[in-house]
C-alpha cells in the first residue's frame, strides 16, 4: 500500500489531478498496486483565507508519505511569486528534490514540427540551485540602506551573503543572484552520468550559457566534465541559445540532456510543446534518497480553469512518472499505452484537436486500462 499526498493547488490543477486519480483507481483494479491518498489544501484558496502558504504542519504531514501527487499553482488574486516561491519552490528545497526530470517523447501526430523524425529527449533539470534561491532585492532611495544582507537555506548549506551597494548616483536598483555549489553540481553530474548509462545514451548533453554567466557555468562545466570521464561517458556542450534552436531542428539527436534551473524551465516548455502542447509535458521532482513529487510541467491556467476543457495527460502521464519511481514499472506501462491508445483514437481535449472534456479524457484512459484487464 502506499500513502501519496495529494495536493491539488489551484485552477486547472485541480481538474487534471481529479484525472489522474480516475487512473490510478483504474490501475488499483486490475493490479499489485494500491495506494491511498490524503488530500492536502495548499495553495491559493487557502492563502486567501488564512495567510498560509506551505506550513510546518504540511511539512509534517508531507514527510510520512512515500510520493506526491500535484497539481499546479498560482492565481490571478495573488502577486506572482508569492504562492509559486512560498509553496512550490519550497517543497522542491525543503525535500531536497534536486532533480526535475521531464520527459520530452514525439507523440505523433501532435509534433508539430515538419519532418516527422521520433525523438526521445530526458531533460533532466536541475532542481534547487541557479537563479531560484531567492536571493535578491531592491536597494536606492526608494528603499532605504545601502548595505544588503541575504540569507539562503539549502539542504546542502546555508549561506550569508553581505553586499556593500554604494552607487554612484540616486537610481533604485534590483538585483537576484545565482548560485552553484560544488556539492550540487557533483550530484547533479552523479545523477545525469547514471541516468545515461541507465538509459544506454553513450553521450550527455550540458547545456548552459558558459560564454556570459562564467563564474557558474564555468565551473559546473568543469565538475561535468570530471564526471564523465569518470562514467567514460562523451559530453557535449551546448549553449542554451543555440539548445533552443536545435530541439527543433534536431530533436533526435539528443537524449540525456542536463541544463541549470531557470534555463531548463524555459527549454520544457518549448519541449512540452514538440509533444503537442503543455499539456502532455509531465515531470518528476526526484530526490532519490527521500520524498519526489510528480506534477505536470504547466501551471493553472487561468485563461481556462474552470471549463473542464484542460488536457489532464501531462498529469496523467505524471502519474505514470510516480509509479514508476514507486517501482511499480509494469503499472507505469499500463498507463503509457492506454494513453498510446486514446491519442490514436482522438480521443482528446480541444489542444489537441478533440471535443471531450478533461473528465472524459480521464475516464476513457482508464477504461482502456480496465479493458487490458479483461483482454
Ligand atoms: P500555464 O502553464 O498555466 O498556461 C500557459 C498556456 O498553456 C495557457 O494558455 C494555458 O491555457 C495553456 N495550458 C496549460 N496547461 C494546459 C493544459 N493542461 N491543457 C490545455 N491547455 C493548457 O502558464 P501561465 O499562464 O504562464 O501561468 C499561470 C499560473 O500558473 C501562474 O501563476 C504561474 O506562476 C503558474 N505556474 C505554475 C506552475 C506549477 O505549479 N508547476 C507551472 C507554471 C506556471
Ligand atoms: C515549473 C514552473 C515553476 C518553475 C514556477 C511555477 C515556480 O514554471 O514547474 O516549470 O519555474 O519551476
Ligand atoms: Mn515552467
Amino acid at each position: 500500500m502506499k500513502h501519496l499526498a495529494i495536493i491539488p493547488g489551484d485552477g486547472i490543477g485541480k481538474e487534471v489531478i481529479e484525472a489522474g486519480l480516475e487512473v490510478f483507481d483504474a490501475v488499483a483494479e486490475i493490479s499489485t498496486f494500491d495506494y491511498d491518498g490524503e488530500l492536502f489544501d495548499i495553495g491559493a484558496d487557502r492563502y486567501l483565507r488564512t495567510g498560509e502558504l506551505l506550513t510546518d504542519e504540511d511539512i509534517d504531514g508531507l514527510r510520512k508519505k512515500d510520493a506526491i501527487f500535484f497539481g499546479a499553482i498560482g492565481d490571478p488574486k495573488v502577486r506572482p511569486g508569492i504562492l509559486e516561491q512560498g509553496v512550490l519552490l519550497k517543497m522542491r528545497a525543503v525535500f531536497d528534490q534536486y532533480i526535475n526530470m521531464r520527459p520530452v517523447t514525439s507523440w505523433f501526430p501532435f509534433v508539430p514540427l515538419k519532418r516527422e523524425v521520433p525523438f526521445n529527449m530526458t531533460f533532466l533539470r536541475e532542481n534547487t540551485e541557479d537563479f531560484y534561491m531567492g536571493a535578491g532585492g531592491r536597494f536606492g532611495p526608494s528603499f532605504g540602506g545601502k548595505n544588503v544582507s541575504l540569507k539562503v537555506k539549502r539542504e546542502l548549506y546555508e549561506l550569508e551573503v553581505d553586499m556593500k551597494a554604494d552607487p554612484s548616483n540616486d537610481d533604485d536598483f534590483a538585483f537576484e543572484i545565482g548560485f552553484l555549489s560544488k556539492k550540487g553540481i557533483t550530484r547533479f553530474a552523479d545523477y545525469a552520468c547514471r541516468f545515461a548509462m541507465a538509459r544506454g545514451d553513450d553521450k550527455i548533453t550540458l547545456v548552459d550559457k558558459s560564454n556570459v554567466i562564467t563564474h557558474m557555468y564555468g565551473m559546473q562545466r568543469d565538475i561535468f566534465r570530471e564526471k564523465a570521464d569518470q562514467y567514460g561517458l562523451e559530453l557535449e556542450f551546448m549553449f542554451v541559445d543555440a539548445m533552443a534552436m536545435a530541439m527543433v531542428v534536431r530533436p533526435e539527436t539528443f537524449g540525456t540532456v542536463a541544463v541549470p534551473n531557470l534555463f531548463g524551465d524555459i527549454l520544457t516548455d518549448l519541449g512540452a510543446q514538440l509533444q503537442g502542447g503543455l499539456g502532455m509535458g509531465c515531470s518528476g521532482n526526484i530526490n532519490p534518497e527521500g520524498l519526489s513529487m510528480f506534477e505536470p510541467i504547466h501551471g493553472s491556467a487561468p485563461d481556462i480553469a474552470g471549463r473542464g476543457i484542460a488536457n489532464p495527460i501531462a498529469a496523467i502521464l505524471a502519474g505514470q512518472m510516480l509509479l514508476e519511481d514507486q517501482g511499480y514499472p509494469g503499472e507505469g506501462k499500463l498507463i503509457h499505452n492506454a494513453v498510446t491508445e486514446c491519442l490514436r483514437e482522438n480521443k482528446t481535449t480541444p489542444d489537441l484537436g478533440g471535443k471531450m472534456t478533461t473528465e472524459q479524457v480521464g475516464k476513457a484512459i482508464a477504461d482502456k486500462i480496465r479493458e487490458g484487464k479483461s483482454r
